[in-house]
């Protein structure tokens, strides 16, 4: 801007003493006005941000695919772009760890593209700059098989009807999954069978029963195994590092979790969960367990959760790591209260790492942030994983239906919840000295002191 400004004041004074024709061609030769367009600057980014979900016959409310669908959202575009809402990363960049496996944010300068195009009035550009169309499949596929193929098997639940009004529904039912021999998972991808099941499905869970002879609690019957799954918007697939999984042993079954709400329409769907083996008898060296670590403080037995009307608060819980181990993702859960989340490893020499922070938390997006393999914190046995969640009862947080209500802790979207779900991969202790030796950890710390939440 400077420079052009230099550059206009030279020739208004080259202009009153010389012929101004030659020298205004120049200045147009040499620095061409570039208005951000549509076709040559927008439509790429959202190609490759956007469109995946907001392309006709998915979830998002509009496509974002021609000019003509994206000319009307505009501003709500750059609303939700400006404050990264969209695409739906609610991660701190100025905290933590920042190299992930599924990273969907936009870069600092996308965003400013983003927003000079809305400023200078959305203009759509020449047609012929548009990048070419990307195709979209018309039926939706398992996202885990752009990567892996076509998953081993998929097993559905039983169908559920929720009526168009009435309280939340909690449905339970179980499926036995088709395994004649000890194999491996390398990963899963679960999700309400239709676009109407995921208008009403809060979340869906599927946890492994079974009973593996290497389980150190032992026992006849099934058992509880471990969540295999969980399903919320933003997260429906987990791809286990490679030398990592899940076993499942003959008779597993997997009981489902379905927390429904009525959106005024009665809905009919089931879900499905797909599963990759790895290749038979080929035996990861670690097995994963999704763990669930408590932002809360546990009070015989229960956690605890007290939101006054009107008020915020903050709560955090503990959780400490018998043997060394690797975290392979993050994902916050809370309700319509959770306005952030943080974890920190609080190591066993005294301090503490910031590893990620979701400071712009959104109830309708229960993403999962995926560490990238050079990226994933290693940590020594006794490292604590601290949690700590961040509410706002008060007018001020948007998603509030009522900051009038007392609110505590539980199951219903009106009742509060602070947890993250954390894969666990439990490591050697050797395997953790050779790591030690050779690297650090990679959370770097932040440039800024973690803040309270955005209002
Ligand atoms: C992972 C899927 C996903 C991605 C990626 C994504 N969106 Fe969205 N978007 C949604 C869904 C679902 C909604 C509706 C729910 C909500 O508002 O959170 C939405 C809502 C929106 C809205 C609000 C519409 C309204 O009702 O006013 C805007 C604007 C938007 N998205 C723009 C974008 C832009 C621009 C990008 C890319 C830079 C993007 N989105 C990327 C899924 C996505």
């Amino acid at each position: 801007m400077a420079v052009g400004n230099v550059s206009t004041a030279r020739v208004q004074f080259v202009l009153g003493t010389f012929a101004l024709w030659g020298f205004s061609t120049l200045l147009t030769a040499a620095e061409p006005e570039k208005t951000v367009t549509f076709a040559r600057d927008v439509a790429p980014i959202f190609q490759a941000k956007c469109e995946e979900c907001h392309h006709a016959g998915t979830a998002a409310p509009m496509s974002l695919v021609t000019y003509a669908e994206t000319r009307p959202w505009a501003k709500s575009i750059r609303e939700r772009v400006v404050t990264r809402n969209m695409p739906p990363w609610h991660l701190d960049k100025t905290v933590g760890i920042q190299h992930f496996q599924n990273d969907r944010s936009l870069s600092d300068q996308q965003i400013e593209v983003i927003r000079q195009w809305v400023d200078a009035g959305a203009p759509e550009g020449n047609p012929k700059d548009l990048p070419p169309p990307k195709r979209w499949p018309t039926s939706e596929g398992w996202e885990t098989a752009k990567l892996l193929g076509q998953p081993d098997f998929v097993v559905q639940s039983a169908p559920y009807t929720m009526p168009a009004h009435g309280q939340d529904v909690w449905w339970k039912p179980v499926t036995a999954l088709p395994i004649t021999e000890p194999r491996w998972v390398r990963a899963v991808e679960i999700r309400p069978a239709s676009l109407g099941g995921r208008k009403i499905t809060h979340h869906a869970r599927a946890d492994l029963e079974q009973n593996d002879p290497a389980d150190p609690s032992g026992g006849e019957g099934l058992r509880p195994a471990g969540f295999l799954m969980e399903w919320a918007i933003g997260k429906q697939n987990d791809i286990y590092p490679a030398d990592s999984g899940k076993l499942l042993v003959p008779g597993a079954q997997v009981r489902w979790e379905m927390h429904l709400h009525a959106v005024g329409e009665q809905i009919t769907d089931h879900v499905e969960l797909a599963v990759w083996l790895f290749p038979k008898g080929q035996e990861p060296k670690y097995k994963t367990t999704l763990a669930f670590l408590p932002a809360t403080p546990r009070s015989g037995g229960g956690q605890v959760i007290d939101l006054p009307p009107n008020s915020t608060a903050v709560t955090s819980g503990t959780t400490v790591l018998r043997q060394p181990a690797r975290l392979e993702n993050y994902q916050p859960h809370m309700h319509l209260r959770g306005k952030a989340m943080l974890m920190e490893a609080i190591l066993p020499d005294g301090t503490t790492t910031k590893l990620s922070y979701v400071n712009n938390f959104n109830f309708n997006w229960m993403n999962n942030y995926i560490y990238a393999p050079d990226a994933a914190p290693v940590l020594p046995a006794g490292t604590t994983l601290r949690i700590t969640a961040w509410y706002d009862n008060t007018a001020d947080n948007r998603n509030n239906p009522d900051p009038d209500q007392w609110v505590g802790f539980g199951d219903r979207t009106v009742d509060e919840m602070g947890h993250a779900w954390v894969n666990i991969t439990y490591i050697s202790q050797d395997d953790y000295d050779r790591w030690a030796a050779n690297n650090k950890l990679t959370a770097s710390e932040p440039r800024q002191r973690v803040t309270e939440p955005r209002q």
